[in-house]
């Protein structure tokens, strides 16, 4: 007879429990948007001098940037709460989950700084430049056979395969997430975009009949990746919750910039791009219909202003309150990655168009 309860009870749960992004009290959410400040002396948000403050905003009330209480070394906040469900299931072959990232996240023990770690890095970076370049792209997707979500962030090797840490590294500099619920029937589109990408997946699982539905996302698990025409692919990503989210994806034959190329006239509008940005600039031109702007100085929401060196986040914003986009993304504005693949994913929505078009302190003009 317990037995029986115990069963009744644990069915019940695993149909009520499905997978999604996860607010700031672990509560589902449809999805939600981060902003990571830089280190620097500031009280709010709390962590910020350490590095690991910042800025949260969700579905509930789209626009609303707010400093959150617990930072990011934190395991009470939105993004660990969504990746500990992968986390406290991790055995469960049943569950189709990838995690990517261009820096590859080190083991708990590797983190350490010592010279062998730092030689150890100095020969693998070597080793991957003469290999195939992967996409300059960082996520995580995690599906059950019903719902998921799809976390696109910016902060290397983050997150570790087996438990949550929010790693040194991605602490000087300003980082950002979104993060995306959606219902099964969309995986196969995401499997399109990441078979663009060409990620570089430090973990996996897809199970078998999951394979079978979703044959873009099979290819990229078996590790290959599009070449060939064509070379973009934008699609349009519904969120369980009803949100369209415009994917931009480009494969690493696209050789031009993902901003001015493909998202700018795609979206009809001029944009400010925000990336990280050392060497191997773009040059500015001012003939384009829809012009893209490197974004100089950034002030998000109480803190102090700060300059584009201090942010490695990828954000797009268009400049029209006609054509409300913003961006959040993996790539960044350098001719460099040009022969990279990677994305964008651009959310139209006046309230977070408003909030982030505020964050641009600086940028550049024709
Ligand atoms: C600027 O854009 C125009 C229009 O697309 C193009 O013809 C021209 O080659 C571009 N100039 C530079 C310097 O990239």
């Amino acid at each position: 007879m317990e037995k029986l309860l115990a069963l009744i009870f644990f069915g019940y749960i695993s149909v009520v429990c499905s997978i999604s992004c996860k607010d700031q009290n672990n509560k589902d959410v449809d999805w939600f948007i981060t902003y990571k400040m830089p280190k620097q002396a500031d009280s709010s948000p709390p962590g910020i001098a350490n590095g690991v403050g910042f800025y949260y905003m969700d579905s509930n009330l789209a626009g609303d940037l707010k400093p959150s209480t617990n930072d990011l070394s934190s395991s009470d906040q939105a993004i660990a709460y969504t990746l500990q469900q992968y986390y406290s299931q991790q055995s469960n072959s049943d569950l189709f989950h990838v995690m990517y990232n261009d820096e590859m996240a080190a083991s708990l023990e590797e983190k350490s700084g010592s010279a062998w770690g730092w030689l150890k890095e100095k020969v693998k970076s070597v080793l991957r430049s003469k290999a195939v370049e992967y996409g300059h792209t960082k996520g995580v997707v995690f599906f059950d056979n019903d719902a998921g979500y799809w976390l696109v962030h910016s902060v290397p090797k983050f997150p570790l395969s087996d438990s949550y840490v929010y790693p040194d590294n991605g602490m000087i500099y300003a980082q950002s997430m979104l993060c995306m619920s959606f219902k099964y029937s969309e995986l196969s589109k995401i499997g399109t975009q990441l078979y663009y990408n060409h990620p570089q997946i430090y973990s996996s699982n897809l199970p078998t009949s999951m394979a079978a539905d979703n044959p873009d996302l099979a290819k990229v698990i078996g590790g290959q990746y599009k070449s060939g025409a064509p070379y973009s692919s934008t699609l349009d990503l519904t969120t369980a919750g009803g949100t369209t989210f415009k994917s931009f994806a480009k494969s690493a034959d696209f050789n031009q910039d993902l901003y001015a190329s493909l998202v700018a006239p795609t979206l009809k509008t001029p944009l400010d791009v925000e990336t990280w940005r050392r060497g191997d600039e773009i040059p500015q031109n001012c003939s384009l219909k829809y012009g893209v702007q490197n974004v100089e100085d950034m002030k998000v929401g109480t803190s102090t202003t700060f300059k584009y060196t201090k942010d490695h986040s990828k954000v797009g914003i268009s400049t029209q309150a006609s054509a409300p986009y913003t961006c959040i993304g993996d790539i960044n504005r350098m001719t460099s990655q040009f022969v990279r693949g990677g994305g964008t994913i651009c959310i139209n929505n006046a309230a977070v168009w408003t909030t982030y078009f505020q964050m641009i302190a600086t940028a550049d003009s024709c």
